[in-house]
């Protein structure tokens, strides 16, 4: 293993500069005039993929392709496989101008290093990558077979990995999947996170008049959608910050008193995370801890809110509709589509006649909830431990990784997720970074990982 140390030792320098190639390239899944630069991600990752001496393909779908490489199989017998996934698509760089420097020229700082996409997520599995190209290059036996998915529509909520999952079932079969796409509280606190939110997208349109309006000649007499949409908005949560839609809470499972005392635990203050987020006072649902309040309880989100006239100057009409992009974070055991009809039945209900409602529900996932104390999870631990030189922490997210659902449902297989992202790192935000200390240890923690999973007290237990 000293080997593969030295390797990753000697090698930062050049991984960086391969790491700012990767960030140069817009793979922005959501805006359909990337598409081919989400195709040449997809062409470049392969490529890296066969330099560092894994058997990869692109695999093209309805969508954007998917990378499959894989360490050169041996003919021995059976090892342990486990599957790396990630995703090469990031979320949209705008807003544009408060960006210090452009999103797609990756400029290191410190150690830092700043690009969309950055700790979101190519960072983060390109640190699994250098791992196993240190094996590779220095000869050093791997002790399991390991697969490399990484997808194009995660930030767009992976519609078509899951068919992928299911034509090639044996192929992917694997014992676990290994995720590195969620955080860690700071960078002395390494985590292993063991639950995840779920999500369900909406869009709301509310339709007025025929066409804009001279707001002069008919303001007055006639509804104007965008006061409608935000009266109808208005509604739906209440003044202690819990969502106000009948039945949104039936199905929540109470958090465990177990489980509230971890929270506390946590090594962030609610006065740092006011001032990491840069906001006067925190709100959230009365009864619950900013922690638990953004990782452990539902919510119902506005994304984006759009009417009449955006330009420079003044207007004067009143819009012929009003729109609201909406996400609700959904914890166990909420069901998405049951969700969705609660949402889709409380908003015909209140939404008065003057406007034509329109709601177009898109993707949906469930939580996700997995054992911090399996034999794997506590392999994990030890990795962490060891590459970080600092105590572990069991994490519960916020975020959503919808696709890890299936690696349970078709494959059968948990997830461990093993982030590397900081609380500061601005994923999904402008001057979006990545952590260059936590890239280099990460490496370190995935060369350890494979050890620590494939020691027979592990895999046989
Ligand atoms: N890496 C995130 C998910 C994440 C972030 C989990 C932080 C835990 C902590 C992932 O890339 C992401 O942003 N997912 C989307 C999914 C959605 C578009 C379906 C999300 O959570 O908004
Ligand atoms: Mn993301």
């Amino acid at each position: 293993m000293q080997l593969v140390f030295d390797y990753l030792k000697r090698n930062q320098a050049r991984f960086v500069a391969e790491l700012c190639d990767y960030l140069r390239l817009p793979s922005v899944s959501a805006q359909p005039q990337h598409k081919q630069d989400l195709c040449a991600c997809a062409d470049w990752l392969a490529a890296h993929c066969r330099q560092i001496g894994l058997d990869a393909r692109v695999c093209p779908t309805r969508g954007h392709p998917i990378v499959v490489a894989k360490t050169p199989r041996t003919q021995s017998k059976r090892k342990p496989r486990f599957m790396v996934y990630g995703h090469y698509d990031v979320q949209p760089p705008e807003p544009m101008d408060l960006w210090q420097t452009p999103p797609f020229e990756p400029r290191i700082a410190g150690r830092s290093i700043f690009a969309r996409g950055s700790t979101d997520n190519k960072g983060q599995h390109f640190a699994h990558l250098k791992a196993v190209e240190a094996y590779l290059k220095t000869n050093t036996p791997l002790p399991c077979d390991l697969t490399f998915v990484i997808e194009g529509e995660e930030e767009v909520g992976s519609a078509n990995l899951a068919r992928f999952l299911k034509s090639h079932r044996n192929e992917l079969k694997c014992d676990a999947v290994v995720v590195s796409d969620t955080g860690m509280p700071d960078a002395d606190h390494p985590a292993l996170t063991y639950a995840l939110r779920g999500i369900i997208a909406f869009e709301i349109t509310l339709h007025g008049p025929a066409r804009d309006l001279h707001s002069g000649i008919f303001g007055g007499a006639v509804d104007n959608p965008a006061m409608a949409l935000s009266q109808l908005l208005a509604k739906l949560r209440d003044a202690n910050g819990r969502v106000a839609i009948p039945g949104f809470y039936d199905d929540v499972a109470p958090l465990s008193s177990y489980e509230r005392k971890q929270f506390k635990r946590l090594p962030i203050t609610n006065r740092e995370l006011q001032q990491l987020i840069g906001v006067k006072n925190l709100f959230g649902e009365r009864g619950f801890s900013p922690m638990e309040q953004r990782s452990a309880r539902p919510t119902f989100e506005i994304n984006g809110l759009t009417s009449g006239y955006q330009g420079a100057g003044s207007k004067t009409i009143v819009p012929a509709w009003a729109r609201a992009k909406i996400t609700c974070r959904l914890v166990p055991d909420q069901r998405p589509l049951r969700i969705r009809q609660v949402v889709c039945d409380y908003l015909k209900k209140i939404c008065p006649p003057t406007v034509r409602l329109e709601i177009e529900a898109g993707h949906g996932a469930e939580a996700y909830l997995v054992s911090p104390t399996s034999p794997r999870a506590q392999a994990a631990l030890r990795a962490l431990q060891e590459a970080f030189h600092r105590e572990p922490v069991l994490l519960r997210e916020g975020g959503s990784i919808p696709i890890v659902n299936d690696f349970k449902k078709i494959l059968g297989a948990d997830s461990l997720l093993l982030g590397l992202g900081l609380p500061d790192d601005n994923a999904h935000s402008p001057n979006e970074k990545f952590d260059l200390d936590c890239f280099e240890k990460g490496q370190c923690m995935s060369a350890l990982l494979w050890q620590e999973l494939s020691s027979p007290a592990v895999h046989r237990a």
